[in-house]
């Protein structure tokens, strides 16, 4: 069976590489994908991710059995609508389902309709009106562009004046576009962070193992907010009654929810919560894999990645089923001035091999060798498995002393919450 992922980076990486691995899979496509891919036997296709014809063409051509859909933008801009009326099976949720990500006041609504635990909110699209709301609310709050900002429509203001900034930013001075012509106004939730993803069709859904992301740019959750620098899986001080409730209070009503709503849900389904005083809260719904939760979440599955999802798209019950001892971590290299400014074409250490796997996200070959240089503000990621948190990070920060990452920084304390 061949098979095609849509995306470029780090989770596609992942992805794809697990579906190679997988009985019965002979080739694996991936558009556009990078460079790094290829040293996987990955293949790449020069098709972007917004050409949806060209990419159903290349999957009719091509014989592809389905399409795995990695990015946000994809999904909203309704890719697997496009696929599914061309007669094509793609993994991911349609344009109406994965509304719950590229719209925070739709996810907002649906969760009050069917009494999902989140923070109180207002949306506004009038500056005075929402100035007025934060005046009221008074700090800390939390200002977010309603539509898809690559992460980085969120503002945790300490202040009302930063608030109020924000709110500025995006409604008067247009900074994310039209992403940020509607703003949802939020209560801050304190407590623990993490992430739960589920596989989903309809009201069947599968958990897989709880994740936490750091998705500011440096040590001590210091400096701007970025698409993530590294992560862990499972969360190993987060008890199991705390996922048994998520799921009851947070994944089974959004999912009836939405089936109530004429928009099932069909692919992964990514809850970011805050783990508040009286119990997890939703902070936001994804409606894809996060990047680089995938990348320490797949290692883990112990089942046949590909024969999972192929019984998911066939209404078929997935055997799905993960590691259940040890930890999983990730930490990610990015080019120094990420998520700012930052200079491309650095030289790249050499592949890890053995029980360090290395996935590339922004990485491209050199115009005549098959050097690796860098392309991109997260550039690649070394992930390892180990009996705890600590001995994980140990082998992972060995290998990166070892690497010349001139030009390119890390975070030194991936993980070092749970380390307690
Ligand atoms: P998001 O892009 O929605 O994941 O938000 C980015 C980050 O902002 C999250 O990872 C949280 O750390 C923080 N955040 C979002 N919403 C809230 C909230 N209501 N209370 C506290 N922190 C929040
Ligand atoms: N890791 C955060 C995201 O994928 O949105």
């Amino acid at each position: 069976m061949k098979l095609l992922v849509v995306g470029s980076g780090g989770r596609e990486h992942a992805i794809a590489k697990n579906l190679l691995e997988s009985q019965g899979v002979e080739q694996v496509f991936v558009a556009p994908g990078n460079d790094g891919m290829t040293l996987d036997g990955l293949d790449l296709v020069d098709i972007g991710i917004s050409e949806h014809s060209k990419l159903i063409e290349f999957a009719k051509e091509n014989d592809i059995a389905w399409s795995f859909i990695g990015p946000d933008d994809a999904l909203a801009a309704g890719i697997v609508d496009d696929f599914n009326q061309a007669g094509l099976k793609a993994f991911g949720p349609s344009r109406l389902a994965a509304e719950l990500e590229w719209s925070k006041d739709f996810a907002k609504e649906i969760m009050v309709k069917y009494g999902v635990p989140t923070a109180a909110y207002g949306t506004f699209s009038d500056f005075e009106e929402a100035k007025s709301y934060i005046e009221k609310q008074g700090a800390p709050i939390v200002v977010k562009a309603d539509g898809l900002a690559l992460g980085k429509g969120v503002v945790v203001a300490e202040t009302v004046e930063q608030a109020v900034e924000a709110v500025q930013e995006m409604l008067l001075d247009n900074k994310f576009g039209d992403s940020g012509a509607r703003v949802v106004i939020e209560e801050f939730l304190d407590g623990e962070e993490f992430s739960l993803f589920a596989f989903v069709n309809g009201d069947k859904f599968y958990i897989m193992p709880t994740a936490q992301d750091h998705k500011r740019a440096y040590d001590g959750d210091k400096g701007p907010n970025t698409g993530g620098m590294g992560a862990y899986a499972p969360v190993p001080h987060l008890p199991q009654s705390v996922v048994a409730q998520s799921i009851e209070t947070i994944v089974k009503p959004v999912l009836k929810g939405m089936i109530a709503e004429g928009r099932s849900y069909l692919g992964v389904l990514y809850t970011g919560l805050i783990l508040a005083a009286d119990g997890p809260k939703v902070i936001e719904f994804n409606s894809r894999f996060g990047d680089p939760e995938t990348q320490i979440i797949l290692p883990r599955l112990t089942s046949d990645f590909a024969q999972n999802i192929t019984d998911i798209l066939d209404k078929k019950e997935p055997a799905i089923t993960w590691l259940d001892e040890g930890v999983t971590l990730g930490v990610v290299v990015a080019s120094e001035g990420y998520p700012l400014d930052y200079e491309k074409g650095l030289p790249l250490p050499e592949k890890t091999d053995g029980d360090i796997i290395t996935y590339y996200a922004g990485a491209k070959f050199a115009e005549n060798s098959r050097a690796l240089l860098s392309n991109g503000g997260r550039v690649y990621m070394l992930v390892t498995t180990a009996d705890t948190v600590s001995a994980a990070q140990e082998k992972i920060y060995d290998q990166l002393k070892k690497q010349d990452t001139t030009g390119l920084f890390y975070r030194t304390d991936i993980g070092s919450k749970a380390n307690k």
